[in-house]
């Protein structure tokens, strides 16, 4: 992918992030190497002498579009840009899988400083890898379930300031679609006037403190 950029290639990201540890996990950055059986996730792809690669054909465009269509038809990518600008790109069908199960979940709003909106989640693991070693070392969150059921988690599904959370905000600056989302923008969202999300976050912090 750095090779690429190098000689002006543009290859999208959306789970890679420059200062998170590469893992591979959306594909959205296959490229084609020749030679190779399957494509290569070039976030992650070594280079090697004599490769000849092709960072958009057909076979990688299709590929490239039907990720950006599963994600719409499972998720709410109303406030993930990015991920908009690759759906014009790639030309996208937003209606490819009508049928295709959404993930719902209701928004959770347990501190004063931040919700999470787990139906916009893409699962990019960025948040998880900033709260771990990548930054934080704070290990609040984490994957919970697996397969279609896996989302991202607090330990036994405790409410934030419950876990070993500092609030740091480091996971909310590297969401990508909006899920994890300061709350006086949420609140401003939500239609209340700026006082009253100044007295509403107030509150709350003030009864953190007197728990605490
Ligand atoms: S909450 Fe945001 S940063 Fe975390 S996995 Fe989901 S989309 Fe990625
Ligand atoms: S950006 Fe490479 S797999 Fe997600």
């Amino acid at each position: 992918m750095k090779a690429s950029r190098h000689i002006g290639a543009n290859v999208p990201t959306i789970c890679y992030h420059e200062h998170c540890t590469a893992n591979a996990l959306c594909r959205i950055c296959v490229v084609e190497v020749e030679g190779a059986r399957v494509l290569a996730p070039a976030c992650v792809a070594q280079v090697s002498a004599g490769m000849k690669v092709h960072t958009r054909n057909e076979r990688v465009e299709r590929s490239r579009r039907t990720i950006l269509e599963m994600l719409n038809s499972a998720v709410d990518l109303s406030q993930a840009p990015e991920i908009q600008v690759m759906m014009g790109d790639y030309r996208a069908d937003s209606n490819r899988f009508p049928d295709g199960a959404r993930r719902e979940f209701e928004v959770k709003d347990d501190n004063p400083m931040y919700i999470r909106d787990y139906s916009k989640c893409i699962l990019c693991w960025r948040c998880v890898q900033v709260c771990a070693e990548d930054a934080q070392y704070t290990y609040a969150i984490n994957f919970g379930k697996r397969g279609f059921e896996s989302h991202i988690a607090t330990f036994f599904d405790k409410p934030m300031p419950e876990t070993t959370c500092v609030f740091c905000g480091q996971c909310v600056g590297v969401c990508p679609t909006g899920a994890l989302k300061p709350k006086r923008e949420w609140l401003l969202e939500q239609g209340y006037m700026p006082d009253e999300v100044m007295e509403k976050t107030r509150d709350e912090r003030r009864r953190k403190k007197r728990k605490n």
